[in-house]
């Protein structure tokens, strides 16, 4: 357990290494409570310290840090140490006077995997062993120079009794495998790539494997295992599959190979977070590997695809290439964001799928930079680095580098990112190593561009379209601003690009500018334009009639739009707009002005008023659904998460779940004919697939499902109950859950103990039916998951299942989480210090849920402080809660 130290970890303090660790040997014993490493250290005082000093003194001292360590002993240069006079604590390992020349170091520790319920270094998930190091598990395992920057050759020895584990692995290729007497037996394998400790991995156990082959473009044969609980081999067949479309992709679009001989895939059912990119052995929350079209949903097979694509990326961006220092993150994370993103777009709609990325930023980073928790994309100082992996780190970071592309074009990003590749291959880089790479590309000056690392927030983009008819000109006013954020009272602008297009009668109207107010001819023919200062104004030329503008179109920047358009504009955007995504995003502009009027009114104690021109624009849409998945998007209104930061302070979640009722009522009622005839149409035939377009079919007839539901809740029900009775899929019968579960009574109760019967061996379908329980915008609901986690299928021991039913609640019931009395609040901050003494990581995390909590009314605001006051005052909180805590009320 690390101090918690009352001096944060700065950037600008950070130095190369002392010493250089260039070999590691371990020897691993496992043993459930009692498992003994062995590691060799071959060290060397770091030449890029100057050194020795001309007065002859002694190098630095070394040291190692440790984590809760228990050693047996250590040897220097073969000679053990006085483990009595050797500064040893199980924090830490100090050596005063080390030799100042090529040295080992011997190290023995003993461990207890089975106590181990941080799931940080060695533990156990059901009864296998696995690792976890990122960012500073390896630490829990061995002394060790626990930074990025360490790079090391790995030569691992496994050995557990065969009858427990019959399958060990560790990184890189498998040397040699033997048996030993006593009904034990070993495993070496070796990893040829120098990496830093993060990247170590081991497993022990007795699990199904799944195996295929791949071949790299150059003729190397890869063996290809995931290895999963026993009896679940069938439902990695599409992580096999996806895993294989990756390393395919990744040759062509990056054209990166992958290079060892095998690559491992270990799901385990306890695991802190989604997977983990340990250099040729992933390990996996099962939750990102295991699907069949009866268990999981077309979502599930979506992120299957994307967390295996992400972690397989990884392997160049971010092990091959890794981080200098952990201010670095965002350089392998937010680049292999950007990287399974554009995978997903390619395998998938990329329409479809922008519009869904957006909507996920929106909902964690917006909110994220908004709040007391806003950091920079490459943080400056952080207290618990467990607590920077962040949606600003990953989505924010990925958004970055998409800007980068827009604003330097395709050709010049992809030489910059082929010099990152030849220049820091083997190294440990920064962002700025990063960038210069396409500084270079593009012979353009990027510093200006780099205050997107440095400076946190959400920029806001006021637009304002003026149309002067006797010159035939239309000219658009840019302005940029951005709200304080911790420590970050005052900002520089951001380069922003623009992507926009003006919208005549019969389409997009040639771009043309010149002369005062103009653009450069590069940015009208891409129609890209830069917003680098805080204002800018545009002057377009030769302009017929006053144009409807489609401003930011494919959502070029991660930044609030806050321009005037009229009603009749947003319908022509809906209807017209050559950019998918921007006729999405009119629909949701419209959407959220209605909504934002009805909470005002009922705020005010008057009932909303209803606008027939939104239904009737949704009808259209309805009516020429030739992309299904589109136009489920289309139809799916803002959350009330995102209209409560669109009303930005002062928030009263129960007005807001009200209005957006009220709305969705209305569309039910008003179009219910054209949903139920959608339904009908869309009707499941033939064989299931997970494909992208299948899956687009049944995502519009849910949603016409649940609209129509909303708007004639009986015969909805009896509709949805009809799907609920004979499932097809996991897809279709979770929705008819879904919407089943949005009216009181008993057909919902009978529905929820019908699928837990259903699904009661199924761990991950479980997760769903807490997390859809602890969503029912009720009253009662907290009462309910009190009662829940007394279930036999609940357990505090497993993250999963605590994000499914806890973490769930605080994401997104709002009106619950937030109840006025401030029950909700009350309840997750007392879970979270309960589960504070299991799992730090996983506390944080849910804790992490008061974010917003400054922007709501006061009393609820008074009542969200109070419980975090009372979190706050708790003794011996972990460094990650306190971390959150402190940041929460500053
Ligand atoms: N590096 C992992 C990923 O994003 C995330 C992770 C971080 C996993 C810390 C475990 C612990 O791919
Ligand atoms: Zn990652």
């Amino acid at each position: 357990m690390r101090a918690d130290s009352a001096e944060p970890v700065r950037l600008k303090d950070y130095r190369v290494p002392d010493y250089l660790i260039d070999k590691v040997e371990l020897n691993v014993k496992l043993h459930p409570t009692a498992a003994r490493v062995a590691s060799r250290l071959f060290l060397r005082p770091n030449p890029q310290v100057l050194r020795p000093n001309p007065q002859g003194r002694p190098g630095a001292a070394l040291v190692l840090d440790g984590d809760g360590l228990n050693a047996l002993s250590v040897a220097l240069d073969g000679v053990e140490l006085d483990l009595a006079t050797a500064s040893l604590t199980p924090d830490q390992l100090t050596l005063a006077n080390p030799p100042q020349r090529d040295f080992t170091l011997e190290i023995e520790t003993e461990l207890n995997p089975s106590a181990n319920s941080r799931l940080m270094g060695l533990y156990r998930s059901g009864s296998a062993y696995c690792t976890q190091c990122e960012p500073e598990g390896f630490r829990r395992i061995t002394y060790f120079l626990d930074r990025p920057d360490v790079l090391s050759v790995y030569t691992v020895r496994v050995e557990a009794e065969r009858a427990q584990a019959p399958l060990l692995l560790s990184n890189g290729n498998l040397v040699e495998r033997g048996e030993m007497d006593g009904g034990r037996h070993y495993a070496i394998w070796r990893d040829p790539f120098p990496k830093p400790c993060y990247l170590f991995a081991l497993v022990g156990g007795d699990l199904g494997s799944v195996h295929d082959e791949f071949i790299t473009k150059s003729g190397r044969r890869v063996q290809l295992g995931i290895h999963v609980e026993h009896g679940k081999e069938p439902q990695a067949a599409y992580a096999m599959d996806a895993l294989k479309r990756a390393m395919a992709w990744d040759e062509t679009a990056f054209s990166r190979e992958y290079d060892l001989d095998v690559f491992n895939i270990v799901a385990v059912s306890d695991f802190n977070m989604g997977a983990m990119e340990n250099k040729g052995l992933n390990i996996f929350n099962d939750k990102y590997v295991l699907a069949s079209p009866a268990t999981a949903t077309d979502a599930d097979y979506a992120h299957i695809e994307a967390v295996i694509a992400h972690e397989y990326f990884h392997n160049w961006t971010g092990n091959r290439i890794t981080c200098r220092d952990w201010f670095q993150l965002c350089l392998k994370e937010g680049l292999t964001v950007f990287r399974d993103h554009e995978f997903s777009s390619d395998m998938r709609s990329r329409a479809v799928h922008r519009i869904s990325d957006v909507r996920a930023l929106r909902a964690a980073q917006f909110a994220e930079d908004a709040g007391p928790l806003a950091h920079s994309v490459r943080p400056e100082a952080y207290y618990e680095i467990n607590n920077f992996y962040t949606a600003t780190i990953y989505e924010k970071g990925a958004e970055v580098i998409r800007m980068l592309k827009v604003l330097i074009g395709d050709e010049a990003f992809a030489t910059g990112m082929d010099l990152y590749f030849r220049r820091y291959d083997g190294t440990a880089a920064t962002v700025e190593d990063f960038i210069s790479c396409f500084a270079e590309a593009s012979s353009r000056d990027l510093a200006a561009f780099f205050r997107w690392y440095r400076q946190s927030g959400t920029p806001l983009v006021e637009a304002e379209g003026a149309y002067d008819p006797e010159a035939r000109t239309f000219t658009l006013e840019f302005r940029q601003s951005s709200k304080p954020t911790p420590g970050q009272g005052v900002k520089e602008p951001f380069v922003i690009p623009i992507a926009l297009g003006l919208i005549g009668r019969d389409g997009d109207l040639p771009l043309k500018t010149g002369g005062e107010n103009g653009a450069s001819e590069a940015e009208l023919a891409r129609g890209v334009f830069e917003l680098a200062e805080e204002r800018r104004k545009i002057t377009f030329h030769d302009i017929p009639a006053r144009p409807v503008p489609s401003i930011l179109r494919g959502f070029s920047a991660p930044v609030r739009l806050d321009y005037p358009a009229s009603e009749a504009d947003l319908i022509a955007l809906i209807s017209r707009d050559g950019d998918s995504f921007n006729r999405w995003q009119a629909a949701q502009t419209y959407a959220s002005r209605l909504l934002m009027r009805s909470v005002a009114e009922i705020d005010g104690g008057r009932n909303p008023t209803q606008d027939a021109g939104f239904v009737d624009a949704l009808g259209t849409v309805l009516h020429d659904s030739a992309d299904p998945a589109f136009t489920a998007q289309m139809i799916a209104l803002p959350s009330e998460a995102d209209i409560a930061r669109d009303i930005g302070k002062d928030v009263d979640p129960d007005a807001i779940h009200a209005a957006r009722d009220a709305l969705r009522r209305a569309i039910g009622r008003g179009l219910a004919e054209a949903l139920l005839s959608v339904y009908a149409r869309l009707a499941e035939n033939g064989p299931y697939s997970p494909d992208a377009e299948a899956a687009g079919r049944r995502a519009l007839r849910n949603a016409a499902l649940d609209l129509y539901c909303a708007g004639d809740p009986f015969e909805g029900a009896r509709l949805a109950t009809r799907q609920f009775e004979t499932p097809d899929t996991m897809t279709n019968e979770f929705a008819a859950l879904s919407t089943l579960a949005q009216t009181p009574g008993e057909a919902r109760e009978t529905a929820l103990e019908t699928f837990y019967r259903r699904h009661q061996t199924e761990p991950l379908v479980i997760d769903k039916w807490f997390a859809l329980q602890a969503a029912i915008p009720e009253p009662d609901t907290l009462d309910r998951i009190k009662r829940l986690m007394g279930h036999s299928a609940f357990s505090l021991n497993n993250p999963n299942r605590v994000r499914s039913l806890i973490g769930a609640f605080a994401a997104t019931n709002q009106t619950q989480f937030n109840a006025a009395d401030g029950s909700g609040y009350e309840f997750v901050a007392s879970l979270v210090l309960d589960l504070d003494e299991k799992n730090p990581q996983v506390a944080a995390r849910l804790l992490a849920a008061f974010k917003s909590w400054r922007s709501l009314e006061t009393g609820r605001r008074r009542r969200a402080e109070a419980a975090l006051r009372r979190a706050k005052a708790r003794e011996n909180l972990s460094a990650d809660v306190k971390d959150i805590v402190d940041r929460s009320l500053a």
